[in-house]
């Protein structure tokens, strides 16, 4: 799987950390930044985030920031971005079985290290449900 991911400067520091993880787990990992921990505005990378990922329907993205709420919030503005903050393997695990969610958002600030790579593993080997759970997903985008 093709993985994009981008922060901005409060999660850059756990950047190439979540970057092992997602390559250790056999994906491609596409870096869209920032290249260093000056300050940035988290709709500018969650907006271009969220093209690559529209762009390469088959891809994924993560985007971190503080909280993960300005990332969620800026790539949801995207139609066909299903952008989920996810504070746990469960949450992880829910976004992709019942939400087919591609971009996987937390926050730096949130979440330890050790909580991060259990929601990687769990996002990358979660597959969407379907069935019921299609026709509500079809339902979200107005
Ligand atoms: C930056 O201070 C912080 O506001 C940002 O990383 C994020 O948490 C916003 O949602």
């Amino acid at each position: 799987m093709k993985i994009y991911i981008a922060t901005d400067h409060a999660a850059f520091c756990i950047k190439d950390d979540v970057k092992k993880i997602l390559e250790s787990l056999g994906n491609e990992v596409v870096d869209l930044g920032p290249a260093n921990d000056d300050r940035v505005d988290y709709p500018d990378f969650a907006h271009k985030l969220s093209k690559s990922v529209l762009e390469d329907p088959s891809s994924q993205g993560v985007l971190i920031c503080g909280t993960g709420i300005g990332m969620s919030l800026s790539a949801n503005k995207h139609i066909g971005i299903r952008a989920a903050l996810c504070h746990d393997a469960y949450t992880a695990q829910m976004a992709r079985e019942h939400n087919d969610a591609n971009v996987l958002c937390f926050g730096q600030r949130v979440v330890g290290l050790g909580t991060i790579e259990s929601i990687c593993k769990t996002w990358c080997q979660t597959t969407f449900e379907g069935g019921r759970h299609a026709d509500r997903v079809g339902k979200i985008e107005l």
